[in-house]
């Protein structure tokens, strides 16, 4: 069998070109000029190593190629996926699922068939460091931003064998190039790197080298970096400006072209800010004003550490076609059920494993609140753990199906509620909401007022609604106006009053807020911390904590203070969605919960913040399906004039099933988020 070097040479013969000089003088020729013909083949007899073939590494391969570089050293061990699609050179709709390394050997080879790669595809490690890097005269980084420790020992063990190293970063719209020359400044010198250097500071110090005039932080919205993380947003034509800087640097210094300005020196290029910034960064990071520069970076990027509470468990391999599942990928799914939201986080679910799927029980003793009407919000965080379930099958090949209430429901303390059965395909789905589950949270914080985009309330809308999601009659209406708000604040802070008003639920809510540190020894309810009141509303929820400090607060009039933080809420935010069932049925309350989970899932990705507002819809549905005779004289006042705001905010939700009110809007990061029990007190036995 030919290998596919030998057909394109047999592509090439066939148009009488051929491998030694006729290709390479026809295929560079428009190159003349500007580089001549002994430096075409002194670029042609190049070796350059590039490790990473994503976003910067297969630009650089391709652009090295078009210049006419005749050998690579190649290594990558990931495949493209569609996230990839962005920034990638060889993501596309052909290419998903297939190695990086496969698809831009082909791409690189049907530009130059005479070029001659030797590939890695497990990637680099300290075992093939040195294999990598022989007969290789430039290096050309490639690496992910994050997978630091590797890039590191391929710098040092560069820089020992003599070879010279560039790097360019994608900052933003803007490229940040350093080179590493054998007889200049190594990697940690420049970056001030050493062993102990904790992890995150280390991303920061590689960061702030790149770039130490940075002219990307002008216009980065921060909130989508995060170091803790490990995200950060790319575009392609930022990698594209890298690579244009990077061969720059390779024919600089393979034909000898002026005077090769390596570390400390360095240059950004900001199409966007209109900016070239380039100067000598004497000492590297160890500069004091560099130094001064990274202590007010690290405030701002890793400020407070990452979010409290957070833990995301590895993604498990993908498994594949055929495959018997793996017990971490069920735990795995698992795991990410138990993360889903609950009401004051009771988390009502429980799971039954199965040869082949996960069985879904509602624990009906989990949440005795008078808010729990017939197990409806437990049943909603149901649906949620579902989806959450199977957005995580799907993201690791196990291609989940779901099936709500499976069987009759049984007269039983757990009923089943929902199956997630396996059929591992080895197709990675559902990447975008997959990784924002683990972010998502509810975020209690004021949030900024500026009106969601109506492009954002389509889009959700759309994605609940029943052609495109499944589902079978969800609705999701939107009020985003200033007035609107304040009249919906009205509706929030009758509501609300009910809350602090009645002894049950008050003291419900009290013995589930966590005063004492630490709250993770709970597992459950809602840290102090987590509820974003400040330290002034901190110090109102101990001193009222009894129903008797309530009762009097209630009496004077200070108790309205929590309802009225509750109603400039919805003043605070870009608006306010309400989601809607058909009716009122186990499955249909179910797939609310997924369509809850989904949405907020999504507006996570986008970067808005999300709380649900459930009293009023809680207290609704109450109202709806008992009548009203469980509220006082006074609080069914309040409920006709809550609901009839409602009701004419949003007249596209009449005669339907309210499950959720919420708001959303662009808010600050949730620095103190909630606890789970562990896994082994929610997992039941056949
Ligand atoms: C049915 C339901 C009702 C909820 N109601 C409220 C609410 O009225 N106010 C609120 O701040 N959070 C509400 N939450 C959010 C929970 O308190 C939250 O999901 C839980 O504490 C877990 O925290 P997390 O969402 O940050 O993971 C609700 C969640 C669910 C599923």
């Amino acid at each position: 069998m030919p290998d596919a070097g030998t057909e394109a040479r047999k592509k090439l013969s066939s148009q009488g070109l051929d491998c030694h000089g006729s290709y390479v003088d026809a295929a560079f020729c428009r190159n003349l000029g500007l580089v001549d013909y002994a430096g075409q083949q002194k670029l042609h007899g190049t070796r350059i190593a590039i490790a990473g073939l994503g976003g910067v590494g297969g630009v650089h391969l391709m652009t090295l190629a078009r210049t006419g570089i005749g050998a690579f050293n190649l290594a990558d061990m990931d495949s493209f996926s569609v996230v990839n699609v962005n920034r990638q050179f060889g993501a596309t709709l052909d290419s998903f699922g297939r190695p990086k390394l496969d698809v831009m050997v082909e791409l690189a080879r049907s530009v130059n068939p005479c070029i001659c790669f030797k590939t890695f595809p497990d990637g680099i490690s300290d075992a093939n460091l040195d294999d990598f890097l022989k007969g290789v005269d430039i290096v050309v980084d490639g690496i992910d931003f994050f997978a630091f420790d590797i890039r590191r020992r391929l710098f040092k063990r560069a820089h020992d064998l003599g070879i010279p190293v560039i790097t360019a970063g994608p900052l933003g719209f803007s490229t940040a190039v350093l080179v590493f020359m054998p007889d200049g400044m190594g990697f940690d010198e420049y970056f001030d790197i050493n062993d102990t250097l904790p992890e995150m500071h280390r991303y920061l110090h590689f960061a702030m080298g790149l770039a130490p005039r940075a002219t990307h932080l002008a216009y980065l919205d921060r909130q989508f970096v995060n170091i803790h993380e490990k995200r950060g947003p790319s575009l392609h034509l930022a990698c594209q400006l890298c690579a244009a800087m990077a061969a720059t640097e390779v024919v600089r210094i393979v034909l000898g072209k002026g005077r090769v300005r390596a570390v400390p020196c360095y240059a950004q290029f900001d199409p966007y800010a209109r900016e070239f910034r380039k100067g000598r960064l004497l000492m590297g990071n160890r500069n004091p004003l560099q130094r001064l520069k990274i202590a007010v970076a690290k405030k701002l990027f890793l400020g407070g550490g990452g979010r409290e509470g957070l833990v995301v468990p590895p993604v498990p391999s993908l498994v594949q076609r055929g495959e018997p599942v793996p017990a971490n990928a069920v735990e795995y799914v698992m795991r990410a059920g138990m993360q889903a939201p609950s009401g004051d986080n009771v988390q009502p679910w429980r799971f039954l494993p199965f040869d082949g799927g996960i069985d879904v029980a509602l624990h009906t003793e989990a949440d005795h609140s008078f808010f729990n009407y017939d197990q409806i919000a437990s049943l909603v965080a149901c649906g949620a753990a579902v989806e959450n379930m199977r957005l995580a099958a799907a993201a690791t090949g196990l291609g989940p199906t779901v099936t709500l209430v499976p069987q009759p429901a049984e007269q039983s303390s757990h009923p089943v509620v929902a199956r997630v059965e396996f059929s591992p395909d080895g197709q990675e789905r559902e990447d975008v909401l997959h990784s924002a589950m683990w972010r998502r949270c509810t975020n209690r914080n004021m949030f900024g007022a500026k009106p969601l985009p109506h492009e954002v309330c389509d889009r959700l809308s759309g994605m609940v609604a029943q052609a495109k999601s499944g589902f079978d009659d969800i609705r999701l209406h939107w009020v985003t106006g200033k007035s609107e708000r304040k009249a919906l604040a009205r509706a929030i802070f009758l509501a609300d009053r009910i809350r602090v008003e009645r002894r049950d639920l008050h003291e419900y809510f009290m013995s589930m807020v966590r005063f004492e540190k630490p709250s993770q020894k709970y597992g459950d309810g809602l840290p102090l911390k987590n509820l974003c009141a400040g330290l002034a509303g901190e110090q109102f929820l101990k001193l009222v904590r009894p129903w008797t400090a309530m009762r009097i607060a209630n009496m004077a009039g200070v108790g309205r203070l929590m309802p009225m933080h509750s109603a400039l809420g919805i003043m605070r935010s870009g608006g306010a969605g309400l989601l809607t069932i058909g009716k009122v049925d186990m499955p249909s309350i179910l797939q609310g919960g997924q369509a809850i989970e989904r949405v907020w899932i999504m507006l996570e990705h986008m970067g808005f913040a999300f709380q649900p507002m459930t009293a009023i819809t809680l207290f609704r549905l109450r109202e709806m399906l008992e009548g009203d005779g469980a509220f006082s004289e006074l609080h069914r006042g309040f409920m006709k004039e809550a609901w009839g705001i409602v009701s004419a905010l949003f007249p596209e939700a009449n005669g339907r099933i309210p499950l959720m009110l919420f708001r959303t809007g662009r808010g600050p990061r949730l620095r103190y988020g909630t606890y789970r029990r562990e896994l082994h007190t929610l997992m039941l036995q056949r």
